[in-house]
């Protein structure tokens, strides 16, 4: 089998974070959200991985490279424009050939990653699976309708009355098939080839069309508050491994500590993970905080946030709770006459301060 991540998209819910990046770059417990799909992938036994890129191409090729860190093999394949999931499937035809795929957006982390959901595929063989997890958003997502013998019966993207709570995540297996949908379908409404529109087709035309229900959590990180969420998730099985340095601190419970960090009299509540070379100076670190690496926090406190690359926070009276810091981003309390608050901030920026 093969693999199609899509990395493509605009992440217009995430800005101005994704101003500068890809969404799927966006470090949850310190690790970009999309190596979390490639590792699920690789341990299904799946090595040959084709990666849907768009504007934001370049620091995907960066990030990935040629794939020799997992030992798998990766060819790009651009696509010109956001034109929707299916039109993706559709520029990788030459790429993915007659070989049945598993499709993964790039976005999306699954707990319990996607190697049971391959051997289904494989003992079953439809032409068609698909995963699906109860959520008390449907409209949000593709939604799937199921008959009374729990097949599926139909497919809605974003419904706004949905007829089920049942979403569609992110991943799917295909054959080659669904190259005759995707060719086959008109642009929705939002002027996107739908994948959910093409899975309809297959159903249509009497192809089969196999459902799973994920176990674990699932997360689309399309929206900050899914970002933090994530991250929380991901912390919790974490495990306590310090390699940098403490002088005169305390860490409590599940705490990673990585190489060249330095935690001075400060205090750390697990789970939480400091990146390489960052300095925590007289602070406090609270549970589910990912702080990334070369990080600067002084006389401060901070809990359930991410801190990403190269971010300086200082001399904050408040504590900071459930944020989404981007990298190389400045926040300094000061003393400074007049007390006023100063801002340099960019486009969409959020900022909340207490009167
Ligand atoms: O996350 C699950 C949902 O994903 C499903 O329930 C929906 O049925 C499905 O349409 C999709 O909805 P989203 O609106 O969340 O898709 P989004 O536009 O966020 O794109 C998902 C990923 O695919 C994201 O990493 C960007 C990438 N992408 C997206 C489009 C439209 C591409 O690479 N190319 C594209 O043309």
């Amino acid at each position: 089998m093969k693999a199609l991540i899509l990395s493509g998209g605009k992440g217009t819910r995430l800005r101005p974070i994704t101003y500068t990046g890809a969404k799927q770059l966006i470090p949850v417990a310190n690790k970009p959200i999309l190596f979390y799909g490639i590792e699920a992938i690789k341990e299904a036994g799946i090595n040959d991985f084709g990666v849907i890129v768009g504007d934001t191409k370049e620091e995907i090729k960066e990030a990935i490279g040629d794939g020799s860190k997992w030992k798998i093999k990766v060819t790009y394949i651009e696509q010109e424009a956001p034109l929707g999931l299916a039109h993706a499937v559709k520029i990788a035809e030459d790429y993915l050939e007659d070989t049945p795929f598993v499709m993964y957006l790039g976005d999306n982390i699954l707990k319990e990653g996607v190697k049971g959901f391959v051997q289904k595929f494989k003992d079953k063989n439809p032409n068609a699976l698909i995963l699906l997890t109860s959520v008390s958003n449907p409209e949000s997502f593709g939604v799937a309708e199921l008959d009374e013998l729990s097949r599926v019966k139909k497919l809605v993207e974003k419904p706004k009355n949905p007829k089920s709570n049942l979403a569609l995540v992110g991943v799917y297996l295909f054959d080659k098939n669904i190259f005759k949908a995707v060719k086959a379908i008109k642009p929705s409404w939002r002027n996107e080839l739908e994948i959910t529109d093409a899975i309809q087709w297959l159903l249509n035309k009497g192809y089969t069309v196999e459902s799973h229900k994920v176990s674990g959590w699932w997360k689309d990180t399309g929206k900050p508050e899914d970002v933090l969420s994530a991250n929380r998730l991901i912390l919790e099985s974490i495990e306590k491994d310090i390699k940098g340095e403490l002088i005169d601190s305390t860490i409590e419970g599940k705490v990673i500590i990585e190489e060249g960090a330095k935690v001075i009299k400060s205090t750390i509540r697990g789970p939480v993970i400091i990146g390489e070379n960052t300095k925590i100076i007289n602070s406090y670190i609270g549970p589910f905080t990912s702080v990334n690496s070369e990080v600067i926090i002084e006389r401060s406190e901070i809990e359930n946030s991410i801190v990403m690359k190269k971010s300086i926070i200082k001399n904050l009276e408040r504590r900071i709770d459930e944020s989404l810091i981007g990298r190389e981003v400045k926040i300094f309390a000061s003393s400074r006459k007049p007390m006023v608050n100063r801002f340099i901030l960019g486009e969409r920026s959020k900022v909340e301060v207490l009167q």
